[in-house]
Parts: structure tokens; sequence; C-alpha cells
């Protein structure tokens, strides 16, 4: 075959991958939408108990290498220690010198490490949207929303940081439109001065194009401080 048949049927194959892809996320996007609020109870208690045993929050952090989210189509196949880099890089990078934001950005997504068990992704990964209706500014606790690695790792973590962070870790993925009218006044103060601030380095910063300068070690230091010890995980 001639180089250019060639590169045509290489990219060809590309494209057709880049839409299996974007139609399995899809598919766990819609499962994940579908999920009850009996499920989410279900999980949650399937999940009190330690899953990868007593941990070094920084070797979790390190095991998000092997984690790729099927449904990140802003990611693609880049793993989520990749993505972790490139939010705290965006925080650098803007001038957030903050080294809440900056832990809270190291530990986000370590909920994602259920990827390596046999959890379906559509348990763990996606945007939350809360399931039913509530009384408007009930407060986001009293809510129910679909089960996923933001309960999981705010279940992890919650005892360990001050209320704001551990309430950045358990709403980082709402989706702020079908939300906001449930929140109370700490949830509005809250999401004004953190999830607001945060997200925007979160989402805004992935590419599977974006090679990080930063490297984790430079943030053992910061993560060995807030988790001197194992923990349950
Ligand atoms: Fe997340
Ligand atoms: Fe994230």
């Amino acid at each position: 075959m001639r180089p250019a048949g060639a590169r045509a049927q290489r990219r060809r194959q590309q494209q057709e991958l880049q839409d299996a892809f974007r139609n399995n996320s899809l598919e766990i996007r819609n499962r994940h939408g579908q999920q009850t609020r009996e499920q989410a109870a279900a999980l949650a208690k399937k999940y009190e108990k330690p899953v990868f045993g007593s941990c070094q929050v920084f070797d979790l952090i390190r095991r998000l290498a092997e984690c790729v989210d099927p449904t990140d189509t802003g990611l693609f196949n880049t793993s989520q220690l990749v993505h972790t880099l490139q939010v705290v890089e965006s925080m650098e990078d803007s001038g957030l010198d903050d080294a809440e934001f900056k832990l809270v950005a190291l530990v986000h997504d370590l909920g994602k490490l259920l990827l390596l068990t046999d959890e379906a992704p559509e348990n763990i990964t996606c945007l939350n949207r809360p399931i039913g209706a509530f009384e408007p500014g009930v407060g986001l606790d009293n809510v129910a929303f679909p089960w996923n690695h933001d309960e999981f790792i705010f279940s992890r973590l919650k005892d360990y940081l001050p209320p704001h962070l551990a309430w950045l870790l358990r709403y980082h993925s709402i989706e702020l439109g079908p939300s906001e009218k449930y929140m109370d006044e700490r949830d509005r103060e809250y999401c004004e001065n953190y999830l607001l601030r945060f997200r925007p380095h979160d989402l805004g910063s992935k590419s599977p194009f974006r090679l990080p300068r930063i490297r984790l070690e430079s943030y053992r230091g910061l993560v060995e401080q807030a988790f001197p010890e194992r923990i349950p995980f």
C-alpha cells in the first residue's frame, strides 16, 4: 500500500477508536443517571469498610497512574495521575498559591481507584445531579445524589480534613444547575469560596495533549503533612 493510503487508513482507525470511546462514555453516563436512591444507599453500605486496606495517601495518588476514566472525553486514555498533575499545575500557573486547594487537587479523584476493582464504572465516574426533588434550601447533605467517587473519597478523608475541604471533596462533581436550589447557607458559602474556584482547574485543565511539567514528588511533603499516618482506604 502507498504511504498516503496507509496514512488515511490510520486516520480512519483513530477516528473509529475515538467514536467507540465516546459511545461507551455516553452509555456509562446514561447508566449513572439511572442510579436510584436505593442503589446509592446500597453502594454507601457496600463501601463502609476498607477496600484497599491500610494505605499511605501519597502511594494512593501514585496508583492513579493505573486509572483511566472511560467516560472522560476531555482526557481519553490519559491517566488520572496526569489529570491530577494537570489540575495542580493549572493552579500553579494561575497563581493560586494555596496549599489547601493543591491538597484537594491531589486527592480529589482518589475515589476513581475503584476503577481498579470490579465495580461498574457508572458507580464511580460521571457528574452528579440530584435524584428526585427536594425542598428548596434543604442543604446538599439532605439531597440524594448518585453514589460515585466523590462520596467514596469524602467517606475516607472527612475525618482528617477541615469541614470546607471535606465538603469540596464530597460535592466536587455536582452539576450546579440542578443542585443550586437545594443549597443552604453553608453550601452556598462553600460553593462560592471553594467549588467555584476549584472547578475551573479541575475541568478546565483536561487535555490528552497537555504534558505536565511538575512532578508528583514535589508535593510529597504537602500530602504527608496532611496525612502522616496510613489510613483505612
Ligand atoms: Fe472527580
Ligand atoms: Fe478531577
